[in-house]
């Protein structure tokens, strides 16, 4: 494939199949794995990894964020159900329908909105209830989830099939609210399976959970970041061993010997102390190479680490090579990622950053090309 950008992500979907084969031996094989796949697959490439995932049998539920994003999953020809994660507007639901998208109900209204959209499109809608034990965001509150369950199942056209919830503090170090809160959940699931007769998917466990958590387990788990090698949280257990989905690559595009004393890059905030090598790479925060890195960032060519000098730029950076280098134009640059024995890790970028890794992978932005590799 030849890239017109040399800016580009690789996606390692063997890394991401061998993660998700380390939670199912973990969680045991009667359990299943919904993928949260939103954003994008956190900026992997929703499409690719959820294809990957069918393929190789290693996870039975696809999770999203909106319609469009289940809708592209279905155009693209996958057939694992999908969940859509949080509530959905009356005027969403005739397509999220039509794609045959599972919903969460969190409302009454909700619920009869849903049904009034079965009706319509003249087939079943599945549906999930959330109920809001502790994260404070979306869902029902659990004392008003068992009279929901009922309604639900009252309704014509709605097939109620799981109940889940979602925990804010899975990931961190101190285990005391999210164990109460589990068995909390535990409860609340219990009464509302008795409201519905019936035995429904009751699944809590996001990465945190699947890490830390095991009575948060129960039928289903939902890992989002651990899939794509990350731990929500340095604090959380390193209980299942992770590699990482990504990595961002470019190449040298101009290189130039300067003298001591010359600035580089906007604001001229960064001027040579000595004559120097300095490289220009083509990847600037357009492509998620957040300008916070400027005179703080680093990359590796050819094993070697090198600085960033001057202000991140929106398309291009600047990299100080030193008084001597053997770097020339077309030579790879890694921007996250492995070169020979040096490695930068996302981690790296969340902590320098101020963020997440969540973040970090989902602001590569689109115009880098995914390229998957084999898996
Ligand atoms: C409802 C729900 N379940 C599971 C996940 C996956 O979370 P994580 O990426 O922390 O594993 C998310 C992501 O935010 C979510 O909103």
């Amino acid at each position: 494939m030849t890239l017109l950008y040399a800016t580009h992500a690789r996606v390692h979907l063997g890394n991401i199949r061998d993660n998700l084969r380390a939670i199912r031996a973990a969680v045991g094989p009667e359990r299943m794995v919904l993928i949260a796949v939103k954003a994008n697959g956190y900026g992997h490439g929703a499409v690719a990894v959820s294809r990957m995932a069918e393929a190789t049998g290693t996870a039975e539920w696809l999770g999203v964020a909106t319609v469009p994003e289940g809708i592209e999953l279905r155009e693209a020809g996958l057939r694992l159900p999908i969940l859509k994660l949080g509530p959905t507007f009356p005027a969403e639901m005739a397509a999220a329908v039509t794609a045959g998208i599972t919903l969460a109900i969190c409302s009454r209204e909700e619920a009869d909105a849903a049904a009034e959209a079965a009706r319509a499109a003249g087939r079943p809608v599945s549906v999930h209830l959330k109920v809001d034990t502790g994260m404070g965001r979306v869902g029902v509150m659990q004392e008003e989830a068992p009279a929901l369950a009922l309604h639900l199942s009252a309704l014509p056209g709605v097939e109620l099939g799981g109940v889940f919830t979602h925990l804010p503090v899975s990931d961190a170090a101190d285990p005391a609210f999210t164990r109460e809160q589990i068995s909390r959940f535990r409860a609340v699931a219990a009464d509302v399976q008795e409201a519905a007769g019936r035995k429904l998917l009751v699944h809590g466990a996001n990465s945190g959970a699947v890490l830390g958590h095991e009575p948060a387990w129960l039928d289903m788990v939902r890992p989002g970041i651990m899939i794509y090698g990350f731990r929500p949280d340095p604090a959380t257990p390193d209980t299942i061993p992770l590699k990482p989905g990504m990595s961002l690559l470019t190449r040298v595009s101009f290189l130039k010997r300067v003298p001591a004393g010359t600035s580089i890059g906007y604001g001229r905030t960064w001027v040579a102390p000595r004559d120097t090598f300095i490289a220009t790479i083509p990847a600037g925060y357009a492509d998620g190479f957040n300008r916070l890195f400027s005179n703080r960032g680093r990359v590796l060519i050819g094993g070697r680490s090198y600085p960033l000098v001057g202000r991140v730029c929106m398309d291009q950076s600047m990299v100080d090579l030193g008084e001597e280098t053997d770097v020339a134009v077309g030579d790879e640059v890694v921007l996250m990622g492995r070169s020979g024995d040096a490695e930068i890790r996302c981690e790296e970028w969340a902590e320098k950053l101020g963020t997440i890794t969540y973040e970090v992978t989902c602001q590569v932005n689109p115009r880098v090309t995914r390229v998957y590799d084999p898996y």
